[in-house]
């Protein structure tokens, strides 16, 4: 019998889809990234590759799911027993991913807490490494638990997998529904104000002034590629686990346009926001644009928190807002990257949600402790840089070479989206995926591969590479490996008519 869980309705799918694609990326990596790889020039291919690869990997993964009904890896068992493998190790990347955003996270409450009184004083970057995550001197010392870190993560471990454990419908699409339009207004309260702060056209300009001589740059491509995949939340499992629980009659192709374009547009309304605040600064301190443009974790807990402090009224406010919005938008990621091995688990193991949960949830938030000590910043970069790097971005690749090339599954799901959905796919759909994203995704790997050789990332030494950044990607293969060697309950494999959507 099907007892799989099914979401209540398409908008609480689609807020779903929306909530796990807007997260961290689209509000601290986006504004960055763009700036970084050519400004207004960056949009070309930006766009190409949410064409090309981002809307059709998207729709891909919907497809999957929707098929074979199943977590990533149910699901490519059920496309075929050998690849398994490949719905484990997506599994497991997403298993690293959230071991490390839930700090970030934890990070974020901190700060709104903070922003209440404007706790982190002058020197934001001195309160941020000293007093705040207490770093230590040297990747390789762990240093001990950091409290002000460990406390909020607890918080948000309590959040996710209660959310989880109230299940798909009364939890994951019930915490959407408030989540995701509440960080819409609040975000939107943000850039209003930001746009209109003195300044604000300085920064606009700095970021969407085109600079063509790096359009034909390839890096500038491999970085629109490789921000599409990991803000689009494609490739590590989520996707898959998230259209299985869609009914029978859907619009898959719809569904994943709107999932797009949500959020390109949310990432474009983050980087107007960001770039107005910028500009605002850089007008303070009688400085350009470029002189304080940031990314990452230097852009939201130290950019930012100065720029609050320099803000003309209700400074404590504003603070509030965007670290809650950092928080809303991190945590309808979170659950869903957690989502994809809580159903994994359940449906290789047949358990109930409650045991998965608590199992496979309750792991990860004991190894996201390691993200809590005093050495916590230089493991989650290098996780960070090599799971993307070496996991999302390869588990990418080989996905579309596998279903493409090895399983020749493209017009089978084409078929199958066809059958229900407006905007029909067509030999473009199956061309994007068949050679441009494999020649671009390919060309990424072959760089990445030699820049990570020639030169360490971010010059930390070769044995804390080692195994906090290589050793964490071949981890998530042999997890791969390892899960998929345990047997399947005889009746959960085969995917029978009736349990089929045809
Ligand atoms: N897609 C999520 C993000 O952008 C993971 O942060």
């Amino acid at each position: 019998m099907e007892n799989r869980p099914q979401w209540g309705t398409r908008a609480g799918f689609i807020l779903a889809a929306i909530g796990s694609a807007v997260g961290l990326g689209n509000i601290w990596r986006f504004p960055a990234v763009a700036y970084e790889n050519g400004g207004g020039a960056f949009f070309f291919p930006y766009l190409f590759a949410l064409l090309t690869a981002g809307i059709p990997l998207l729709v891909m993964e919907f497809t999957l799911g929707h098929k074979y009904r199943g977590s990533a890896p149910l699901t490519m068992a059920r496309m075929n027993k050998k690849v398994e493998w490949l719905g484990w190790w997506q599994v497991a990347i997403s298993f690293v991913i959230a071991t490390y955003y839930a700090v970030i996270i934890a990070w974020a409450i901190s700060y709104a807490r903070f922003s209440i009184n404007l706790s982190w004083g002058k020197d934001t970057e001195g309160f941020l490494f000293n007093n705040y995550l207490k770093i230590s001197d040297n990747p390789g010392n762990i240093g001990g638990l950091v409290p002000e870190v460990f406390i909020p993560l607890v918080i948000v471990w309590v959040i996710v997998l209660g959310v989880l454990i109230k299940g798909v419908k009364k939890g994951i699409e019930v915490a959407n529904k408030i989540f995701i339009p509440a960080l819409v207004i609040l975000f939107l309260i943000i850039v209003i104000r930001a746009i209109t702060l003195e300044g604000a056209t300085q920064g606009l300009e700095a970021f969407f002034k085109p600079n063509w001589d790096q359009i034909t740059n390839p890096e500038v491509w491999v970085a629109a590629y490789g921000q599409i995949f990991f803000s689009l939340s494609v490739a590590f499992a989520i996707m898959i686990t998230y259209s299985s629980y869609l009914p029978k009659k859907t619009d898959i192709t719809n569904n994943a346009f709107i999932t797009g374009f949500a959020n390109s547009g949310f990432e474009l309304l983050a980087g107007i926001g960001v770039f107005a605040a910028l500009g605002f600064m850089a007008v303070q301190q009688g400085v350009s644009v470029d002189e304080v443009v940031d990314g990452g974790v230097g852009l939201a807990f130290v950019i930012f928190p100065q720029i609050i402090n320099t803000f003309p009224a209700f400074n404590e406010l504003f603070g509030l807002l965007f670290f809650v919005c950092l928080v809303l938008a991190g945590l309808s990621s979170l659950i869903s990257i957690v989502e994809t091995f809580i159903a994994g688990v359940q449906d290789k193991f047949n358990i109930s949600r409650t045991k998965s949960v608590l199992f496979g949830g309750g792991l990860a938030a004991l190894v996201s402790v390691i993200y809590a000590t005093k050495s916590g910043l230089y493991f989650l970069d290098a996780a960070d840089y090599f799971i993307n790097n070496f996991g999302v971005a390869l588990a990418g690749l080989v996905e579309v070479v596998i279903v493409a090339w090895v399983l020749r599954e493209l017009k089978n799901l084409q078929s199958h989206a066809n059958g229900m959905s407006d905007i029909m796919l067509g030999a473009w759909w199956r061309f994007s995926l068949t050679i441009i994203t494999p020649i671009v995704l390919g060309y990424m790997m072959v760089q990445n591969i030699i820049t990570n050789i020639k030169e360490n990332y971010e010059g930390y030494s070769t044995s804390f590479l080692l195994y906090s950044g290589w050793g964490v990607a071949v981890f998530a293969i042999i997890i791969g490996i390892i899960f998929t060697s345990f047997k399947w309950k005889q009746s959960v494999l085969p995917l029978s008519k009736k349990k089929e959507v045809i």
